[in-house]
């Protein structure tokens, strides 16, 4: 259990483009808990978007940035929502603290194929500035045990509304 002894925190983890700022959002409005984007979080603390943070400060920093960010959140006392970027996983250090008690982790997982057309129109995401469909097939080949490694559920997002995709992962 977290710091209040209470209810896990519930964190959503997938490749770019699954949903989890929107479906994070819709969950913490039904459970009537604070919603955390960690995205939303770094820019705040960095104070620069994630993609001046990768073209001023690199990939490395980024990354740092994100740890601080998951650890800090994930000690908050009330139980939070949190949606995390796709690369989380990447360090060993964040599988190992969302592997811990007191955190429900939710995968959101898709096709990476389906992905394409949801990230094609957005320029928020640096890495996927070259040919992203190609990255986004390295992306899933290289994640997909780390997301398997620490979730606890896994939710499909093929072809399913927000709202579907919301109650799935909340039951
Ligand atoms: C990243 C995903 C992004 C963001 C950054 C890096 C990644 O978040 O954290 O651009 O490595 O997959 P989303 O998953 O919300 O797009």
């Amino acid at each position: 259990m977290n710091a209040g002894g209470g209810q896990p925190h519930l964190v959503l983890i997938g490749l770019t483009g699954t949903g989890k700022s929107t479906v994070g959002r819709l969950c913490a409005e039904r459970l009537g808990r604070p919603f955390v984007d960690c995205d939303h979080e770094i820019e705040r603390v960095a104070g620069r978007s994630v993609r001046a943070i990768f073209e001023e400060l690199g990939e490395d920093s980024f990354r740092d940035y994100e740890h601080h960010v998951l650890i800090e959140v994930l000690e908050r006392h009330e139980p939070q929502v949190v949606a995390t970027g796709g690369g989380v996983v990447l360090r060993d250090d964040n599988r190992a603290r969302l592997r811990a008690d007191d955190v429900r982790v939710v995968w959101l997982q898709a096709d990476p194929s389906l992905l394409l057309d949801r990230v094609r129109s957005t320029t928020h995401r640096p890495l996927l500035d070259d040919d992203p469909a190609s990255t986004l097939q390295t992306m899933w080949a290289t994640r997909e045990p780390l997301y398997r490694e620490v979730a606890d559920a896994i939710v499909s997002v093929d072809n399913r509304s927000v709202a579907d995709v919301a109650d799935a992962v909340l039951r």
